[in-house]
């Protein structure tokens, strides 16, 4: 059976493209996912992409993730700093959630250098701008190759 990973994209994400372009760079999130496509049919993986400015849908999409996927790659955008409910979430996962930032959040202002989801999440990828997702994925694929994911997750823990 193929793997499906799914790749949540969190609040004013949707901008990616004009938003703070010196910041975030200027590919669209369509360019993001267009090529994390691209990468995921050489892996044979199934990918599942969303993106919501609203926290509660992206707990359901954590919970959905549960039975749906082997992996969740998410950037909770601005909830990864604030969301303790996402934090949660992703804390009930079995399987493992690799969290990306496109911006180094650790050289940026204060309040954006404590993640509630690195906590949590199996590993974080920050400051590789759009690549980030595709250095996500291929770390996706790895822990779910063979053994299956939460197989690899118990392995390391
Ligand atoms: C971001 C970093 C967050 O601090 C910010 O609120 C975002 C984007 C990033 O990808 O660099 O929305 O998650």
């Amino acid at each position: 059976m193929t793997d499906t990973i799914f790749v949540l994209n969190g609040p004013n994400l949707n901008l990616l493209g004009t938003r703070e372009p010196r910041i975030y760079g200027t590919q669209t999130l369509g360019d993001i996912n267009a090529n994390l496509e691209r990468r995921a049919k050489s892996l044979k993986l199934e990918l599942d992409v969303r993106q919501s400015n609203h926290e509660g849908e992206l707990v359901d999409w954590l919970h959905e993730a549960m039975a749906k996927a082997s992996a969740v790659i998410i950037n909770a955008g601005g909830y990864a700093h604030t969301s303790i409910a996402i934090r949660d979430a992703v804390a009930a996962l079995a399987i493992p959630v690799i969290e990306v930032h496109l911006s180094n959040v650790y050289a940026r202002e204060h309040f954006r250098r404590q993640s509630m989801i690195a906590q949590v999440a199996r590993g974080s990828i920050v400051g590789f701008g759009a690549l980030g997702y595709v250095l996500a994925l291929d770390a996706a694929a790895h822990l779910c190759k063979g053994a299956g994911a939460s197989q690899a997750k118990s392995q390391i823990q």
